[in-house]
């Protein structure tokens, strides 16, 4: 992946338990000669997987929790590496946002051309909930998109819950989730009903 994501890792860990934590994570994931990633550079999917396990022995915790925290990070973190404006033109709400996600990396590929995204379709319910399909070339990340949903929700003050209902890794098909927002967040629920007319 982009040195982009080990970057977001690498800050991630250093900012929450400091450089001598990172240095040793690195080490672990036999990275140690390595000075830094370059954003725009493309490295093979196994560093990224390597500097994970490494960090689930060195933090103590288990690979989906680092996942799901590496997703949530990872708003803030592009937000502050010169992609709010991407994120920001996006969507304006959640629902809107979470429709737009493919060409968000559409976008995201003029700067990173040999980018291999992910694919997203999202369900609407009438309910306020969602079902979002999650589709990749690679395996093992679905814990992100729960922390990335996460992440989402606290950009757009939504709140929300997310459950995985249907996982590759279990066998099924695709990855699903089930996105629910709390009804003081849904931004039809405070519209009139159109059907009904107000003189
Ligand atoms: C402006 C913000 C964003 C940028 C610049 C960006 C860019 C990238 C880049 C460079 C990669 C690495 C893929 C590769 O190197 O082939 C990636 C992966 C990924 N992105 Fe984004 N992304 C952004 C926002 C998002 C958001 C909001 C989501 C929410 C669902 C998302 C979901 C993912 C996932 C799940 C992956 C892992 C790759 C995979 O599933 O195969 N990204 N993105």
């Amino acid at each position: 992946m982009y040195g982009l994501v080990n970057r977001a890792i690498q800050q991630m860990v250093a900012s929450h338990h400091g450089e001598d934590v990172w240095q040793r994570i690195k080490a672990r994931a036999d990275l140690q000669d390595l000075d830094f990633f370059s954003t725009y550079q493309a490295y093979p999917d196994d560093v990224t997987h390597r500097l994970v396990a490494a960090a689930t022995q060195e933090l103590g915790l288990s690979g989906d929790q680092i996942m799901q925290a590496f997703g949530e990070y990872w708003i803030t973190y592009t937000a502050s590496e010169g992609y709010e404006q991407l994120l920001e033109s996006t969507g304006e709400t959640l629902p809107e946002f979470l429709d737009q996600l493919d060409n968000l990396h559409a976008r995201a590929a003029i700067a990173f051309p040999e980018l291999q995204p992910p694919s997203f379709r999202c369900q609407h319910s009438a309910d306020a909930s969602m079902q979002l399909e999650y589709r990749s070339k690679r395996r093992g990340l679905a814990p992100m998109v729960t922390g990335l949903l996460h992440g989402l929700g606290k950009r757009f003050q939504t709140p929300l819950e997310v459950d995985q209902i249907a996982s590759r890794d279990q066998g099924d098909a695709t990855d699903l989730f089930h996105v629910r927002l709390s009804p003081a967040s849904d931004p039809e629920a405070s519209q009139p009903d159109p059907g009904v007319r107000h003189e």
